[in-house]
């Protein structure tokens, strides 16, 4: 319960990592490069808890949960007593070899080092990390602290004592770790959201939808049952019977729209503009930091209801 946790990067990602570890009552060691991103970590991190106390999803005061946290410019301070590292930089392969090679020559020899790489695997990204056994990727979604999920990816040289210590920190931090039996591009989380993007980017590209039509289908709809249940389970509780009935029922139909969309790949930059610029009209750039703000409101109700849910 006293380790050290060293995170890289303070984007998203990295601020979001602070926060969970930082509630969970872990001693968290920021390096962040950038000069504005670091001096802007901490004012970020008081207002993400001072939202998450607002919706009664932490009690701990944001001037509380920054005293677990330090914030560095150089790796070496920030890393050299660690005995987790999340690496949060930047989705760039070239860069995230270098960096988790630095970062592998200054932690202890005892540290498991993770990256938080959205699609790059852990084969790639660590070709210059010294003690390969204790590397693997922790893929977190974002914002952490309120998609309490992280799926953990591994090398087949990562040892599974360091999958075990990284598995018991994150649930001891309240996250739900899901391991991948095996490594591949896009890792899972992104393999589901994709498949979904993909036939909504189809809908969209065959005139059958618009594009905030699409996003009213998913938020009005799928996704309420998705909050409750994944789509195994809500496969298994639309049709009694259960899920070999539905399958029994469906997978037919199913099979013939995936023969539907084979070999589609939908992201031309003429469909994006066409999306973006629906889009754009009901959130405009301008916007963002507001709309960013109200999705993670919206999502700190959904997470108190589905507490009163799961305390039923
Ligand atoms: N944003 C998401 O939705 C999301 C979700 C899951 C995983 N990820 C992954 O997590 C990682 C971080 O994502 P993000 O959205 O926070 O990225 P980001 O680009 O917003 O932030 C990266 C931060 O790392 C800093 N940085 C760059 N080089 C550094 C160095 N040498 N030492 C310390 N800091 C350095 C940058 O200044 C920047 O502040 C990426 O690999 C990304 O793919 C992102």
């Amino acid at each position: 319960m006293s380790h050290n946790i060293g995170i890289v990067g303070a984007g998203s990602i990295g601020i979001g990592w602070a926060v969970v570890f930082a509630t969970a009552g872990y001693r968290v060691h920021v390096c962040e490069v950038n000069e504005d991103a670091a001096q802007k970590a901490l004012p970020r991190i008081k207002e993400i808890v001072s939202r998450l106390n607002h919706f009664g999803l932490e009690s701990q005061s944001p001037e509380h949960i920054c005293e677990f946290i330090s914030v560095y410019s150089e790796l070496a301070p920030a890393l050299s007593n660690c005995d987790f590292v999340f690496e949060a930089g930047p989705e760039n392969l070239e860069q995230k070899i270098d960096l988790l090679g630095a970062i592998s020559e200054i932690v202890p020899d005892h540290a498991v080092i993770s990256s938080s790489s959205s699609a790059i695997t852990a084969s790639s990204s660590g070709l210059k990390v010294k003690g390969r056994e204790r590397f693997l990727i922790v893929h977190p979604a974002n914002p952490p602290f309120l998609i309490r999920v992280a799926e953990i990816v591994t090398t087949p040289e990562t040892q599974d004592t360091v999958v075990d210590r990284v598995s018991e920190l994150l649930t001891q931090a309240n996250m739900s770790p899901v391991q991948l039996h095996k490594e591949q591009l896009g890792f899972a989380f992104n393999r589901l959201q994709g498949a979904l993007l993909r036939e909504a980017y189809s809908l969209v590209a065959d005139g059958v939808l618009s594009a905030p039509d699409v996003d009213t289908l998913v938020r009005e709809g799928l996704a309420l049952r998705w909050a409750v249940t994944g789509p195994f389970v809500t496969s298994h509780l639309n049709v009694p019977g259960g899920l070999r009935a539905h399958a029994a029922r469906m997978g037919s139909s199913y099979y013939q729209m995936a023969l539907d969309r084979e070999n589609t790949q939908p992201w031309s930059p003429e469909l994006v503009d066409q999306v973006a610029s629906e889009i754009e009209m009901e959130h405009p750039l301008t916007n963002w930091e507001h709309d960013v703000q109200d999705r993670d409101d919206g999502i700190m109700l959904i997470a108190q209801a589905r507490a009163a849910h799961s305390a039923r």
